[in-house]
């Protein structure tokens, strides 16, 4: 494998979540923001809140970003072309995350460069409408996910990933024999074990009566974590849909079919 400055950047990249005291200057946030612009997209349908409020912000970090998808922009340009928007919310949707993911991550890539850490929190999609008011965000502004930046008062190790035959299929799908996928498992779990990571976090999900708890912090790893979790957790999609809704999307509306919804 080939190892550059921009892969070995890559490569070292590990979620932070303890910060120094010290605060990114205005020409650090700027340089990150601003190669997050870089990133390919297809619309631009994204926007960037920042919070420099260290009280509030999760382990006291000095940057807190909400990456958002962003139709009102969009509708404003629009607008001052005398267009409306046809193209339903749900593909805005998908196409908008299509462009923000690739945004956020090269800021993360821009920060660890710089010297900064970072973790992204999913959360946000079931806040939406909070940090809406917080944010005072109008209507088709939607709240992605929220990524906390500083200079790192930790150094993890790097976190394990899947095996390459695990994740790159080259022209065909695979029909997975057993023991690729105990491979690709193990390659998980016993990294994890090796960093303790569990243990340290006294992270281990309880079972929900059902099952009878048979793991300790010497073989609960990532894939008996990740099975708990959305094995278990069952959290109602309407409360999304509704969150959604909140934002002013609508993700079953065919605008064209149904001139009469149209505002
Ligand atoms: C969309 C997304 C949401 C995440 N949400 C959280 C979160 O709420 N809390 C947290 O501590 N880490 C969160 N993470 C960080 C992951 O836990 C972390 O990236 C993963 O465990 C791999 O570890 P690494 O980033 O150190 O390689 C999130 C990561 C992503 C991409």
């Amino acid at each position: 494998m080939k190892i550059n400055p921009t892969i070995k950047t890559i490569l070292d990249h590990k979620s932070i979540r303890k910060y120094t005291e010290e605060n990114p200057s205005d020409e650090i946030v700027e340089s990150i923001v601003k190669a997050g612009q870089q990133a390919p997209f297809a619309y631009q349908c994204y926007s960037l809140l920042l919070s420099r409020n260290r009280k509030r912000n999760p382990w006291n970090a000095p940057l807190l970003f909400t990456i958002c998808i962003d139709l009102h922009k969009f509708e404003r340009i629009m607008a001052k072309r005398q267009w409306k928007l046809i193209i339903n919310d749900l593909a805005l949707l998908l196409l908008g995350i299509q462009d923000a993911s690739l945004m956020a991550e090269n800021m993360v890539v821009a920060g660890r460069s710089l010297g900064l850490g970072s973790c992204f929190l999913g959360s946000a999609i079931w806040r939406a409408e909070k940090i809406a008011e917080e944010y005072k965000l109008p209507k088709r502004v939607f709240p992605l996910v929220q990524l906390v930046m500083g200079y790192p008062a930790e150094n993890p190790p790097t976190r394990p990933r899947y095996p390459l035959e695990f994740t790159l299929f080259e022209e065909e799908y695979p029909k997975f024999e057993k023991e690729t996928i105990s491979r690709a498992m193990h390659q998980m779990d016993s990294g994890y074990l090796a960093q303790n990571y569990y243990r340290k976090l006294k992270a281990k999900i309880p079972l929900d009566g059902t099952r009878k708890e048979t793991f300790t912090y010497d073989d609960y790893s990532w894939t008996e974590h990740i099975s708990r979790k959305l094995g278990q957790w069952d959290p109602d999609p309407n409360n999304l849909l509704e969150q959604l809704t909140k934002r002013g999307f609508d993700l079953t509306r065919n605008r064209l079919k149904n001139p009469e919804d149209s505002e």
